[in-house]
């Protein structure tokens, strides 16, 4: 008869495993809460319209590509000018809506070609006319040379604007629309 015996197993102690902490680029990013990521873009949006309203409101308060009309506007460098003037007798500018008139040799007025009596645009001094200006509409007659009135029914004056020299160059600034009831050389800017 055959008996075997079987002896209790050994059981092997417990072995200590070291982990390693998870590598950060494997770690799952965890989502945003919803609450937190609508308040993020709720600043972001207001951010992001006060800076386009503050560059909006610089560039209204600041403007810095204005030409023509309403603007400061180069006639042209004083050469230019003084050769027109002598011999054209006059400059006609579109851009701003002016005539360089030459009051004297050496002093030039700008003045608007709006006719004060109701509006109408006047045309250069003509010849015709000794060198004066005639308005098409009720015949009022200025001066070509100052923008002086030698009859109505206009009652003044053509308006003028302020001319200064810069750099060489002729400028008229024509946001600046002045009204006077007589020529005097005050209104005048001297070229050389
Ligand atoms: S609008 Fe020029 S004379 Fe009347």
């Amino acid at each position: 008869m055959h008996i075997s015996l079987s002896l209790p197993q050994q059981r092997k102690p417990p072995q200590t495993v070291a982990v390693s902490p998870p590598h950060p680029i494997l770690v799952q990013a965890q989502p945003m809460p919803r609450r937190k990521f609508v308040r993020r873009a709720l600043l972001a949006l207001v951010g992001a319209f006060t800076a386009t309203s503050a560059v909006a409101t610089f560039k209204l308060l600041y403007p810095t590509n204005v030409t023509g009309f309403g603007a400061k506007v180069v006639a042209g460098s004083v050469q230019e000018v003084t050769a027109r003037l002598a011999d054209q007798k006059y400059l006609r500018n579109t851009q701003g809506n002016f005539y360089l008139l030459p009051a004297t040799q050496e002093h030039v007025i700008a003045v608007y070609w709006k006719c004060v009596h109701l509006g109408c645009t006047v045309p250069a001094p003509a010849s015709a006319l000794s060198g004066n200006i005639q308005c098409p509409c009720h015949g009022s007659l200025y001066n070509g040379k100052t923008g002086d009135l030698i009859h109505g029914p206009a009652t003044r004056p053509l308006d003028y604007f302020p001319v200064t020299v810069q750099n060489g160059n002729v400028i008229v600034d024509t946001g600046q629309i002045i009204t006077r009831q007589a020529f005097d050389m005050g209104q005048t800017t001297k070229l050389a």
